[in-house]
């Protein structure tokens, strides 16, 4: 019989106090494991198929660095992320400690994977005639894993922000009305921060949803720095929701396609980590990156020890934002936001400008910012741009500032523009998952009006869904849709062209 040894640690077991809650978060397990196994003299003849060799993979190396090729490897390694206790494992259990979480799981599809795994669980949480109750601007990545788990579901209006064409959040009082009216749901999803920093009542949602039996999801998708700093709002776990969307290459410095998903301590934990851990195994790639995973473990190392990198960007919001308020063309956005029931506060780390004051759209003003003045920002809508500033250095509030005003000298009057308000949502005929599966055929968009949608639709970024398999065409719709895509940087996620002018309807 072949002796068996017992398999060595690329690395120290986590130090810790006791308690996972108060265990030293400087530590980056996973990451370091990575970097002893990338110095070890290995012999590599195993997938990826680069090997690490400079000879063979010379213009990765070149282009990346050899450092990321070496650190580049496959699943099931014994010892960094195989074994009892293996690094990988230990990131995830201090990454749940930071989040207060009772487990987490790291992803490397994004939160758009989250939210598919999140709707995957939910169908097991209840029968067929039970629906889900979700606000209706959830992300077009939800809606996919509506389709893919056939579930069926009950919309939440978010209030509209009318004046600016975007939507908010659900107030506790929508969200109470909602669940009374469907005392069979099975679980409920809202989203906070929204794409405009925007936060909700997330503790009296979950109150509400608690008192009613089911758990409640927060796609916290633009929220992972929450929780990490006095000024910033507390994690929606803290508050009470049991499921945590996080898409942490956004806020939270990981690399891109990088997220987790958080199950909190509360009442539904058991049965949730069950089922999650089903659904993550048949969303997950199996050779799922270990750049992706080891820059997870490193982001949550930086937010949990990070504070003074958010408080700079803080300042640097909180900066920028004053600058607009005096600008006679340029409003902040947020400023707005108490007189929407949903809103409790906003993140500051979202920098939400009013533009309309120059007399272009959001669109325009977002592409000559980055053609002209080689600044990027994040968001464009018909009527504003939305600044992200990630934790981290001083940003060049000057040069912002001046960019605005260069484009405000060429523009002297907010000439009127042609506004098109966000359409109202079709009616709904079918499930999405039937609609999505249903005999389809691809007609123009005259003969649209009227008929039920097989796809999904959503004008980018934010990637609501503006129609959703099952749901009625309206001619202001398709008039949405298209002028979305004649805009600069315009695009329909889910469009079959690039106009947006055919669109695949049920048979
Ligand atoms: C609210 C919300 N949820 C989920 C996602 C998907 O996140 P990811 O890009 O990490 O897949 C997004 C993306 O913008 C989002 O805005």
């Amino acid at each position: 019989m072949c002796p068996s040894r017992k398999v060595e640690l690329f690395g120290e077991p986590i130090a810790q106090n006791g308690l996972m809650a108060t265990v030293d978060q400087s530590q980056t397990p996973y990451a370091d494991a990575l970097t002893r196994y990338a110095e070890r003299d290995t012999l590599r003849l195993n997938v990826p198929g680069h090997n690490a060799r400079v000879d063979g993979a010379q213009r990765l190396s070149d282009y990346f660095g050899h450092r990321i090729l070496e650190r580049d490897v496959t699943p099931f390694l014994p010892g960094i992320d195989s074994g009892e206790g293996n690094p990988l494992a230990q990131a995830r259990d201090l990454a749940a400690a930071a989040w207060d979480a009772e487990k987490t799981w790291f992803l490397t599809n994004g939160a758009s994977q989250a939210n598919r795994i999140v709707a995957l669980a939910l169908a097991q949480l209840g029968g067929p005639e039970q629906p889900i109750i979700a606000q209706r601007s959830a992300h077009s990545s939800f809606i996919d894993g509506i389709i893919l788990a056939g579930l069926s579901p009950e919309w939440i209006a978010p209030t509209v922000d009318f004046h600016h064409g975007i939507n908010h959040g659900v107030s506790p009082e929508s969200f109470e009305a909602a669940l009374t009216a469907n005392p069979n749901a099975r679980g409920a999803l809202i989203i906070s921060p929204s794409y405009f920093g925007a936060v909700a009542d997330v503790e009296s949602l979950a109150k509400i949803a608690h008192r009613h039996g089911i758990p409640l999801v927060v796609d916290g998708a633009w929220g992972t720095h929450f929780g990490f700093h006095p000024d910033v709002p507390e994690s929606p776990l803290r508050l009470g929701a049991d499921v945590l969307v996080s898409s942490t290459h956004k806020l939270g410095g990981s690399l891109t396609q990088s997220a987790m998903v958080h199950v909190a301590k509360g009442p539904f934990a058991e049965q949730l980590i069950e089922i999650i851990d089903r659904t993550f195994v048949l969303t997950q790639s199996t050779s799922n990156s270990s750049l992706l995973l080891a820059s997870l473990d490193i982001a949550r190392s930086t937010l949990a020890t990070g504070a003074g990198l958010i408080d700079t960007a803080i300042r640097s919001g909180d900066a920028l934002r004053e600058r607009v308020r005096v600008h006679p063309r340029l409003s902040v956005l947020s400023d707005d936001f108490g007189q929407f029931s949903d809103i409790v506060s906003h993140d500051p780390l979202h920098v939400s400008i009013d533009v309309s004051g120059l007399g272009c759209s959001g669109h325009e003003v977002r592409t000559r910012l980055m053609t002209e003045h080689h600044i990027v920002t994040e968001i464009a809508t018909d009527n504003c741009v939305v600044a992200i500033i990630g934790p981290g250095h001083p940003v060049d509030v000057d040069r912002m500032m001046s960019a605005l005003d260069s484009l405000a000298r060429e523009t002297p009057s907010a000439a009127s523009r042609d506004r098109l308000d966000l359409p109202a949502v079709g009616e709904a005929r079918m499930t999405p998952r039937d609609a999505f599966f249903a005999l389809s055929e691809v007609v123009d968009a005259v003969a649209a009006v009227g008929r039920v949608s097989a796809d999904t639709l959503a004008a980018y970024p934010p990637g609501i869904p503006n129609i959703m398999p099952g749901e009625v065409f309206t001619s202001e719709i398709i008039a949405f849709l298209h002028h979305t895509v004649m805009q600069p940087g315009g695009y329909v996620r889910g469009a079959i062209t690039e106009k947006s002018d055919r669109f695949r309807v049920v048979v």
